[in-house]
């Protein structure tokens, strides 16, 4: 276990790590995690705060879910929790304002919709609070730029879009820090892909404190036993850009051709060869969606089943295990001025918390 990351809801569990101790529950989803102690210095809040961000890119797909999403409901509950829709950062990507608004829309709608309750958490979007751009612009001022010359997302969008090399893209780990801290949050439900953007934002705040002294706690990353879901083509992580995902609220036609569409065991050309479910990205996501995925891999391994079989199987059990989600995420659609309302509502709620740490951090620079 490195230090700075924790693992919810692992099929094996880790060992403690710092004053965090978990005590998990089968098979994926739940964990109590009991309170830090209290840090040295009174400006940190009592009990470790969580925050997550997620782009509006339309409404989630099955990695961000097993990934990232079910931590968020998971610890909505032993936690205040505050997730955030991070339009500013889809601006470094999408630039019509009507596809930027209506994919906020679906994601805050998804978030919902997949669990989590405004009762319980704080739902907002990042724009509507805009103290983390200010925070953000400070931030760059402790931090060299060749940490973020070097962030491995930076690197890909150099090029997967080589004719929009924006500003933005360069600081977006910055904002990220920002977005966190602003908040004083120390523990972040992410995947895997995220660990290089919050090593950079612990490594931001180690730079802010040394320099003004201690005002923010090292965020850490929470991981879930789904850390990087593989897409479609069983090779590189789900995602949208990459164009191989399974869709949680798309039409099940959809949703079958997708999942209909993957790639398996590639060296199980014949019905007869026996499968390899450890390298088989049907088999493994069969792992999150029933308690006999034991049995699916030995039919597997044995030709006892077909991939066809398996994935029909898939099929079914994700339309079954995301139909109530679907059934909540039609209504809410069909209710936007409810979404609003809960949005604003969220941004509103964080503003004292915001404006703190800001008189804090506008005293500790000399700005105020
Ligand atoms: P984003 O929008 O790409 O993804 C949202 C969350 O889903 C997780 N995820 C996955 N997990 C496992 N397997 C996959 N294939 C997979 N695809 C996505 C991501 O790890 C993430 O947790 N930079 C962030 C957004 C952000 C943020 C933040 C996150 C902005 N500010 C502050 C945490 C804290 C991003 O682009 O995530």
């Amino acid at each position: 276990m490195v230090v700075g990351e924790v693992r919810v809801a692992s099929l094996v569990p880790p060992a403690p790590v710092d004053s965090l101790t978990m005590t998990l529950t089968a098979p994926t989803t739940s964990a109590t995690i009991s309170p830090a102690t209290s840090p040295a210095t009174s400006t940190f809040p009592a009990s470790p705060r969580i925050f997550s961000g997620i782009q509006p890119s339309g409404a989630p797909h099955v990695g961000n879910d097993l990934g990232a999403i079910r931590n968020y409901v998971a610890l909505q509950d032993s936690y205040e929790a505050i997730y955030c829709i991070v339009d500013y950062h889809a601006l470094t990507s999408t630039h019509d304002p009507a596809v930027l608004r209506e994919r906020t829309r679906e994601m805050a709608t998804a978030l919902l919709a997949l669990g989590l309750d405004p009762d319980r958490c704080t739902v907002f979007v990042q724009s509507h609070r805009p103290e983390t751009t200010e925070l953000a612009w400070l931030f760059t001022t402790v931090t060299p730029v060749a940490w973020l010359q070097r962030t491995p997302t930076y690197k890909e969008k150099r090029q997967s879009q080589p004719e929009d090399v924006n500003h933005g893209l360069l600081t977006y780990p910055v904002l990220q820090a920002a977005d966190i801290v602003l908040y004083k949050a120390s523990l972040v439900p992410v995947g895997k892909d995220q660990a290089a953007h919050l090593e950079l934002s612990r490594e931001i705040v180690r730079a802010f404190n040394g320099r003004y002294g201690e005002t923010f706690p090292e965020p850490k990353a929470v991981f879930t036993d789904a850390p990087v879901v593989l897409g479609t083509d069983g090779v590189r992580k789900m995602s949208k850009s990459m164009g191989n995902t399974i869709e949680i609220f798309a039409e099940p036609d959809v949703i079958r051709r997708q999942v209909m569409g993957m790639v398996t065991d590639t060296q199980r050309i014949l019905r007869a060869d026996p499968g390899r479910p450890e390298v088989c990205n049907v088999c493994q996501l069969h792992r999150f969606f029933g308690d006999d995925y034991a049995e699916i891999w030995e039919g597997e391994q044995t030709a006892r089943t077909g991939c066809v079989d398996t994935k029909k199987l898939l099929v079914q059990r994700i339309l079954d295990h995301y139909a109530e989600p679907r059934e909540r995420y039609r209504e809410l659609m069909a209710d936007p001025g409810r979404v609003d309302r809960i949005l604003e509502e969220g941004a509103e709620r964080v503003r004292p918390i915001a404006r703190a740490t800001m008189d804090e951090v506008h005293a500790k620079m000399g700005l105020r």
